[in-house]
């Protein structure tokens, strides 16, 4: 199969405007094989088991204490237990996380010929989007997003970024640079959490230069939810994801062992995960869990996915430190640029793109 990263191999169609049509039957396109629907009836079961994802309280991380044993042990549980936990007292104020959340739901309220100037390809993927990945034979989720670049200030290009609403650009600054203060301190609490020493992760991903993208995602009604996802099983590529999920409408879901669990957003909290990146660093110590959207018949949904990336050009590998020295590292060592080659190729693919990386 040949790829190419030219162009989408057909046109786009926002689903906000499929759902907007007032359709009952989704288009074909969007019909996953039966084997890769969400059977939501299983999921009320799952909720009564109740299994949640660990909720941490970060403020000696944030306020500087000396005290932070607690939290990094905490931090080191979830990532080897969950890959997944969410963060309280974060620092990042509501105000700026309301801003946001309005900001970014007036764009999208906006007619689809204000949204098509900044219509996405797949080479950078910076922009306006529907898709993930090329192959034109592919089965569609049930998404529409924006995806941009924050930091370092040598990729962000202001002229992507909506002119609209006037104060979206300046909201959005301020949340990228707040939340990627964040996913420092956060990063230096899991390298600690290995017994590396704190700056290990932030220098092996690249310092000062180390990446951060946005994807602001909108999941509009879907009148068949138990026929699509609004994201398919993925991990995420990069270091960590800080998530920003509304608190009122579930829909992410984690993959613990055979089952999806159901993530109960906390009023105020980010959800926090560890990417490929962390689990090749770490030598699989820690790893990074799938995960995918359900659609919703009743309610749309937003959410906004920080991701903390490696500088493209770091060549990155398992760390010496924590490999056993009478083995291998598990991973080949590859350039960030390089990797993310892959899921921009071939879409979201659970965590084949990680395993593809298993040194023989
Ligand atoms: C993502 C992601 C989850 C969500 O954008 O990578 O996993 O709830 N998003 O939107
Ligand atoms: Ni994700």
């Amino acid at each position: 199969m040949s790829y190419s990263l030219n162009g989408w191999p057909e046109s786009v169609v926002p689903v906000q405007s499929i759902s907007n049509s007032g359709i009952t039957e989704i288009p074909a396109k969007y019909i996953k094989p039966p084997t890769k629907r969400p059977s939501l009836e299983s999921l009320e079961t799952k909720v009564d088991i109740d299994l949640c994802i660990p909720v941490i309280d970060i403020s000696p991380l944030i306020g500087g204490s000396d005290n932070t044993d607690e939290v990094t042990h905490a931090i080191s549980h979830a990532c080897k237990e969950w890959g997944f936990f969410q963060v309280v007292h974060h620092g990042v104020t509501p105000d700026l996380v309301q801003k946001m959340k309005d900001v970014w739901r007036e764009f999208f309220y906006s007619p689809i010929d204000a949204k098509k100037i900044y219509a996405n390809n797949p080479t950078t993927y910076e922009g306006y989007g529907s898709r993930v990945g090329v192959d034109k034979e592919a089965i569609l989720d049930w998404g529409d997003y924006f995806f941009l670049y924050l930091l370092p200030e040598s990729t962000k290009n202001l002229d992507m970024w909506p002119k609209l609403p006037p104060n979206l650009r300046e909201i959005t600054e301020k949340y990228g640079e707040e939340v990627m203060k964040l996913c420092k301190v956060l990063i230096k609490a899991i390298s600690k959490s290995l017994s590396l020493d704190e700056s290990y992760m932030l220098k092996a991903f690249g310092g000062d230069d180390i990446a951060g993208t946005l994807r602001v995602n909108y999941y509009p009604k879907c009148p068949q939810p138990e026929l699509t996802l609004g994201l398919s099983p993925h991990s995420d590529p990069g270091v960590i994801t800080v998530l920003l999920a509304d608190e009122h409408v579930k829909g992410c879901q984690v993959k613990i062992g055979d089952s999806w669990v159901d993530i109960k957003p906390i009023n105020g909290a980010f959800i926090v995960n560890i990417g490929d990146q962390i689990q090749v660093i770490s030598n699989a110590i820690y790893k990074s869990v799938e995960h995918r959207v359900v659609a919703n018949a009743q309610s749309e949904r937003f959410s906004f996915a920080l991701f903390c990336n490696p500088r493209g050009d770091m060549m990155i590998g398992s760390a010496p430190e924590l490999v056993d020295p009478l083995s291998q590292p598990l991973y080949n060592p590859i350039t960030f640029d390089e990797y993310r080659v892959y899921v921009r190729t071939r879409g979201p693919l659970g965590k084949l793109q990680v395993e593809s990386l298993k040194a023989a």
